[in-house]
């Protein structure tokens, strides 16, 4: 112990790192938020962080190259020494980290995070969100399956609709007319480089807005957003009543961590890795592709559209949908109230969802 303590004060004395790292981690935060409810957004981080780690020993090994992607995914599978284990995590990482995000967006909508003055934050999760799909998407088609190959030539057919740059769009897409070589490349330098280099300038952005406006506290009843009054009535109940976020929030925030660790690699130990699911073959056109869970639904609502609507509905649906999400905290973002008592519509009930009498329990 005095050997790491000694190298922690040499190191403190030099790199000062104990002093600037403390006040962040001691900052206050209202008691209230110390809260199961408040821990998606720290599990979300815990899980992209396992994606980055595991994603670049899966690097080390695969092939980006059309004619020995499948071979080195099998590789892996079967040959190289846990292999299976780091796909597998790295396979249900990816769910988990889409699934567990989506509840920390409907989290802080519900506990109405996205107002004034946190508009920004939202704004930054909103492109967060659509960079995790993206990974999601793209990690799909390192697959290089026949699932991958159909998936991406139905997302190409869809995109090559779009009037005027339809042809453009497919070019940028695929590298070129068609699905070749070039666009396993594509999709490589995409999914390894581009995107995470986006999500991680993204997510300091976010966690930098968070620290600078602090934690949302648990919305009350009657309590209006105001711009002229929030801010100093937020570091009133700080100074009050707020608690260092570590270890009083932390605490939960590690307890989630480990617990959505724990359950990627439960379900990679008892489901292990995702496919390859068959050498992709244009000529073996009798086949049934199926997107990864979180596109399910939209393949599905789509499958059920009348065909006169499929182009409009695809080229416009996910804009739309999109457009809102980053709408929301500026159709509604101050001067209303937060609890769900006061918000039916959010919430779509009568009574609201959350009672103030339930934080009591928490
Ligand atoms: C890679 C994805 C994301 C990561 C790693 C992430 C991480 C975090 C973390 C660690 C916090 C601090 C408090 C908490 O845990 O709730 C937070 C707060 C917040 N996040 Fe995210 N987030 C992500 C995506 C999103 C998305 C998709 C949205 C919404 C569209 C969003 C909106 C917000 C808002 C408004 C806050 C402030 C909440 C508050 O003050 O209570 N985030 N985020």
């Amino acid at each position: 112990m005095s050997v790491i303590r000694s190298v922690g004060q040499w190191l403190e004395e030099r790199a000062g790192l104990g002093a600037a790292v403390r006040p962040v981690m001691e900052h206050q935060v209202p008691r209230s938020s110390a809260s199961w409810w408040y821990v998606f957004g720290s599990a979300t981080l815990t899980l992209f962080m396992m994606q980055i780690a595991t994603g670049i020993c899966l690097a080390l090994v695969y092939l980006p190259s059309a004619d020995q992607a499948y071979d080195s995914l099998l590789y892996l599978n079967y040959v190289a020494p846990l292999g299976w284990f780091l796909r597998a995590v790295h396979f249900w990482g990816s769910n988990a980290m889409v699934a567990v995000m989506t509840l920390h967006l409907i989290q802080v909508f519900l506990f109405g995070a996205h107002k004034y003055p946190r508009e920004m934050t939202w704004v930054v999760g909103v492109f967060l969100f659509l960079c995790t799909l993206g990974m999601a998407f793209t990690g799909q088609v390192l697959r290089w399956d026949q699932d991958a190959y159909w998936g991406l030539g139905i997302a190409a057919s869809i995109a090559g609709r779009s009037p005027v740059i339809g042809e453009s769009v497919v070019q940028i897409l695929l590298g070129g007319p068609i699905i070749a070589g070039r666009t396993l490349t594509r999709f490589f330098a995409v999914h390894v480089f581009i995107v995470p280099g986006l999500l991680i300038a993204l997510v300091g952005l976010h966690l930098f807005l968070v620290l600078r406006l602090g934690i949302n506290e648990w919305p009350m009843p009657g309590r209006l957003v105001d711009r002229r009054t929030y801010r100093q009535r937020y570091e009133e109940e700080v100074h009050k009543d707020g608690v260092p976020f570590f270890p009083d929030a932390a605490r939960k925030d590690m307890v989630a961590a480990g617990v959505v660790i724990l359950v990627v690699v439960l379900l990679a130990v008892i489901f292990g890795p995702f496919g390859p699911g068959g050498v992709p073959d244009p000529t073996i056109i009798d086949t049934a592709p199926k997107p990864d869970f979180y596109f399910l639904a939209l393949y599905a609502v789509f499958a059920l559209l009348p065909p006169w609507t499929e182009t409009m509905l695809l080229l416009l649906g996910p804009p739309l949908a999109i457009l809102v999400l980053f709408l929301v905290p500026f159709i509604a973002g101050t001067g209303e109230k937060r609890h769900g008592a006061q918000r039916p519509r959010r919430c779509g009930t009568s009574a609201g969802g959350l009672r103030s009498s339930s934080r009591a329990r928490w």
